[in-house]
């Protein structure tokens, strides 16, 4: 079965907070998801492999660590996945970003798959899923399987705040994905939305409510 890793750091659970706040407007709604995905990469990138080099300082000739060069490719789906693409960037410039475009019917609340374009080499990246919301998990299973019928081999998911049930939905449709996240909060309202959550990511992020 897939991990999943909370990511507490004293400085994401505090911009979370502010994040959560329906008092936070737009612009700095986007800010802080930003601040929180650039924090989130340095923590997901923490096991990344490094090989040795030989460099000289000034003063002499030295064998340090640099990374070893894998493949990394960012796929957010959208929309709100692509308020969390440049604050993992400034992290991992040099990764691909592939996109996956889903919404969720707001009648069947099941994911529609509107849109996809990703890196040609996806087999031989590592892939990291980003989306902010894991609510009830339709949208990233989904997100997976398409990434994986095209020859995905190694997915990692990220998302700032999941519900249990969208955790569980993911475990079992993909043991072999990980989960990273900065909160993992009670449980899925009527509508699907995740309680206590932040509300639509989507239209908090992008001003559209
Ligand atoms: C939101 C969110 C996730 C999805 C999560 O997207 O960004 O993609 O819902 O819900 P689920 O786990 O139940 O699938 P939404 O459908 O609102 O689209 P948007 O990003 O275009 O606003
Ligand atoms: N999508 C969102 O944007 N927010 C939720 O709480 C659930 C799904």
């Amino acid at each position: 079965m897939g991990k999943v890793y909370v990511l507490d750091h004293p400085l994401i659970q505090h911009k979370l907070t502010y994040i959560r706040d329906k008092n936070t407007g737009t612009k700095e709604f986007r800010e802080l998801v930003d601040e929180v995905a650039m924090l989130m990469a340095f923590e997901i990138t923490r096991n990344l492999p490094l090989a040795e080099t030989t460099i000289n300082t000034p003063v002499v000739e030295t064998k340090a660590k640099v990374l070893a060069g894998k493949k990394i490719g960012l796929v957010p789906i959208l929309r709100a996945g692509l308020g969390m693409v440049d604050g993992m960037l400034k992290l991992i410039p040099a990764a691909r970003v592939g996109h996956v475009g889903l919404y969720r019917d707001p009648e069947t609340l099941e994911p529609v798959e509107y849109y996809i374009k990703l890196p040609k080499d996806i087999s031989e990246r590592e892939l990291i899923v980003i989306d902010p919301m894991l609510a009830t998990g339709g949208s990233a299973n989904d997100a997976i399987h398409s990434l994986k019928k095209r020859g995905a081999k190694q997915i990692r998911l990220m998302c700032l705040i999941a519900a249990p049930e969208g955790v569980e939905k993911i475990q079992e449709a993909h043991p072999d994905v990980d989960i990273y996240l900065a909160a993992l909060d009670e449980k899925l309202d009527d509508h699907a939305y995740i309680i206590p959550g932040l509300g639509d990511a989507g239209d908090r992020l992008f001003g559209t409510k």
